[in-house]
């Protein structure tokens, strides 16, 4: 191998850049090492793509001059092996003849310029110290770049944090003023996540439905307990004024949660075949979510205990469940909760 720079005298041990010259033709680069290193740069070369790569995992260099007619791996070739392994290496094309179709696809794989021998040495020296400015500024708004992206998945943390002490609060509210309904949002949260899987929904759509879930009655801390808990049925005055709660929480979410949740909430007692009280849409135009919510809600509903009766069997309520497929309940939602593994516990 044909390497002229003493080690102690790299980049790691000065500020001067470094240049790795490549060529097969030992007097080309000789010459071309002593005019660069005379011009100030510290200067290595290379006779092959080998020996090139070889001095490249060991050293830390700024600009390679590449030769791209070689004996063996061309330059062209090399070049794009170069610029994956060593993104912030600059590399200068050179050539003998130029051929336009070579030149744009090594300028396409990563090269910063190209020089044509024989070579104007000035206009090389200009050259080059155009290409390591670049070089330099590249990879100074890249190092930005990172910094500015680390913070921005900081606050993006930092905001999640936030959003869940905030769910987390107004749930504590919720559950702080109606003790019937403790427990109630998260167990309602773990059915209607089991659905949604059944269903196979992820990713943000899931998350929208976890959310959905917890949130759902948050629009209860708007309801006279003594009204919503009150031993015995609703009047259709009163079942009417403790529906609100489903525009109520709407109005509280908004802020914190997207509108896919915000619907899903505002949704969640409507009937899959419109006839819920005040309901305004049917079907399959009511949200998914609010569909999933009602089997969800209605379940944990039925086998807990409220002031006015005690808790139906779990067994009892998937079979009310299934009554109700196609009235009150989306049949695909309800397939997929008789999927669901608690479900097939109680059924088996
Ligand atoms: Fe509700």
């Amino acid at each position: 191998m044909v390497l002229t720079a003493d080690k102690e005298t790299t980049k790691e041990t000065t500020n001067k850049e470094t240049i790795l010259v490549v060529d097969d033709e030992k007097i080309v680069r000789r010459s071309l090492t002593k005019c660069l290193t005379m011009n100030g740069f510290l200067c290595d070369e290379a006779g092959n793509a080998d020996e090139a790569m070889e001095y490249l995992h060991n050293k830390s260099v700024d600009l390679v001059i590449l030769d791209i007619m070689m004996p063996g791996i061309p330059g062209s070739e090399l070049l794009p092996r170069i610029k994956q392994a060593f993104p912030n290496t600059a590399v200068i094309m050179a050539t003998a003849v130029v051929e336009p179709d070579t030149i744009v696809n090594c300028m396409k794989n990563g090269a910063h310029d190209y020089v044509t021998k024989p070579f104007d040495l000035n206009q090389l020296i200009k050259n080059i110290q155009t290409v390591l400015e670049k070089r330099n500024l590249e990879i100074y708004l890249k190092e930005k770049s990172q910094v500015l992206e680390g913070k921005v998945t900081k606050q993006a943390r930092e905001l999640q944090r936030l959003f869940i002490d905030a769910v987390e609060s107004l749930i504590s509210a919720l559950e702080a003023k109606d003790k019937y309904t403790a427990g109630h949002s998260r167990r309602v949260t773990k059915i209607a996540l089991d659905i949604a899987s059944a269903m196979h929904i992820d990713g943000e759509d899931l998350e929208n439905v976890r959310w959905a879930a917890l949130l759902h009655d948050i629009g209860k801390i708007g309801i006279d307990p003594s009204v919503q808990n009150k031993p015995g049925s609703l009047t259709p005055t009163e079942y009417n004024y403790v529906l609100t709660h489903c525009t109520i929480g709407p109005g509280i979410v908004q802020p914190l949660v997207n509108e896919t949740i915000v619907e899903a909430i505002r949704h969640h007692h409507d009937s899959y075949d419109g006839t819920g009280l005040n309901q305004t849409l049917k079907g399959e135009e009511i949200p998914l979510i609010s569909r999933i919510l009602a089997v969800a809600d209605s379940f944990d509903a039925m086998t807990s205990d409220r002031p006015y009766r005690s808790a139906m069997s779990a067994i009892k309520a998937v079979n009310e469940i299934e009554q109700c497929s196609g009235t009150q309940f989306d049949p695909v939602v309800v397939q997929a909760f008789l999927k669901t593994s608690m479900v097939k516990s109680f059924k088996n």
